[in-house]
This record gives structure tokens, sequence and C-alpha cells, in this order.
């Protein structure tokens, strides 16, 4: 049983999605559940001991994966890591390809996103009388993105694709698309779809912090003369290439740990941003 308290601040987190429920070969030493004023996490949070430093680990769709795209408590989630002292994100997900040349297994770093959930995900903070406004015309970070495209190249040998940007397309599910809807994502650039990068990037651009996420492919939606999705694929790919995705999230946590004060660890051209006021606990 570990502690369910934990004292110190804790600046780096990954959020694990589908196929990436807990990170391997770190040492848990609490797991912690903070009651924020949207709630709890929706699932404890790992601290996990990490060259000396900490990393918090939060499984976005809950231990037993109980809570579906639209019903993860994402303000809660990005509440509780900032409450623990989180700065910086990295977010996991299975995507799907709208592009060719993005095959299934291979990593996306998307660098834009275009909101297709329906506005019935709670989506900001900013609300009943706490007013702000975030710049979003660049939704993840550039300076994580450049880590993970250097800890991938450090792996291609071992068969790691990375593709270096890309629009993920968010759309609310759980049905997946349509064809047309497939088609008319591919007409407008899209290049991977999923159901989980918002609200939460835009709750974490919020909340000042640094957040990148890892897209990986699973599947080529419907689009494509390959089969058309559906879970067991998603999980099928997730699991043949989960060694792959651990190992580049766990390179990635090498350099962040390593870096930890860093103004980019720190956000620090967050601090500050967004002016609100807000309190996470
Ligand atoms: N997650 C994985 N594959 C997906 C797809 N094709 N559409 C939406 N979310 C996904």
């Amino acid at each position: 049983q570990l502690p369910t308290t934990f004292d110190k601040p804790v600046h780096i987190a990954v959020i694990g999605g589908t196929g990436l429920g807990h990170l391997e070969g770190y040492e848990p030493i609490a797991a912690v559940n903070p009651i924020t004023p949207w709630g709890p996490p929706a699932s404890p949070i790992k601290i996990l001991s990490h060259n000396g430093t900490y990393i918090a680990f939060l499984a976005r769709h809950g231990l037993h994966h109980q809570y579906a795209p639209h019903e993860v408590p994402n303000r809660a989630n990005i509440a509780a890591l900032r409450h623990l002292g989180v700065r910086c994100v990295i977010a996991f997900s299975a995507v799907g390809s709208l592009q060719e040349e993005i095959k299934p297994m291979d990593f996306v770093v998307p660098d834009q996103v275009i909101d297709r959930t329906k506005g019935i995900r709670p989506f900001t903070f900013f609300e009943g009388g706490v007013v702000g406004h975030v710049g979003f015309a660049d939704p993840f970070d550039a300076g994580l993105a450049a880590i993970v495209k250097r800890c991938a190249e450090s792996m291609e040998g071992d068969g790691v694709v990375l593709h270096e940007k890309g629009t993920v397309i968010v759309m609310e599910g759980p049905q997946f698309s349509t064809r047309a809807e497939s088609h008319m994502y591919r007409s407008w650039g899209g290049s991977v779809i999923n159901m989980s990068t918002l609200p939460e990037a835009k709750l974490a651009r919020e909340a000042e912090l640094s957040y990148q996420v890892i897209a990986m492919a699973t599947d080529y939606d419907c689009w494509h003369s390959f089969e058309d999705v559906n879970v067991d694929m998603v999980m099928k790919y997730m699991h043949q290439n989960g060694k792959n995705a651990k190992r580049l999230v766990g390179a990635v946590l090498d350099q962040l740990s390593n870096i930890e004060h860093s103004d980019l660890v720190m956000a620090k051209k967050w601090e500050g941003y967004s002016q609100g006021g807000l309190k996470f606990m």
C-alpha cells in the first residue's frame, strides 16, 4: 500500500491514454488523490521516483478505463496535477491516421489541433466569476516537441517512426467518424484524429502548463482501403507497439528530469499568463 500523501513539489507529469495505463520501470512512492473544486481526478496520481526527481502519472480514462472520452474529468485531472506542482505535461494518445504516410504504429508530434468536440464537455476553468482568456494559436509546446523528436531520432534503429508535426482533429465520440466526416477531415488538412486531446490541452494552457501530446497511430480511421477502425484494432496496434511507446515516453522523461528546473519544464513563459486568479484546490 503506497502512501496517499506526498508533500514535495512534482514538476513533470505524464497523462497516459488508451494502451498506456501505467509506466513500468519506475519506483512508485505515493498514490495521491486530491479532491479538487472539480472533483477527484480520473485515477489516483502515482508519484514515481526517477533520476532523483519525481514524476506524476495519471491514467486519463481511470485505472479500469472506466471513463469514456466524453466522461473524462479533465478539469479535475489538470487541477490535481497543477495542485501537486506540475508545470509540464507529456500526454499520450492513440489516434487514427488521416494520411497515407502515417502508418499504424507510427508516432506523431502534432503542432496544431482542430476542435470537433461538441461543447458538452466542461472545457474551461474560466467561469462563475473567474474571467480569463488565453491564447491558443499554438496549442502545444514547441520546446517539449523538440525533446520528443530528438528522443525518437535516437530510437530510429529500433523501428520507431515519428512524424514531426501534424494537425490532430479532436472529435466528440464515443462513436467513430462516418466515412464522409473522415474524408472531410482529410480535406481540412487533418493528420490524425482522436477523442481526448481537447479540452485537456486547453485546460493545460489555462492552468499555465507546458503541454505536448505524443500520438500513436492505431488505424486509418475509415477513409482508407485498410479495414475500418474498431476497438480491437486500436488495442491490437497499441499492444504491439506498447513497448516502443513506453520507451519513447521513458526517454523523454529522462531528458525532462535532467532539465527539471529549466524554464521549459517550469513553464516560465506561461507564468501569470492566464491572469485569472485560478485556485486549483
Ligand atoms: N482513436 C484511435 N483511433 C481513432 C479514430 N479512428 N477516431 C477517433 N479516435 C481514435
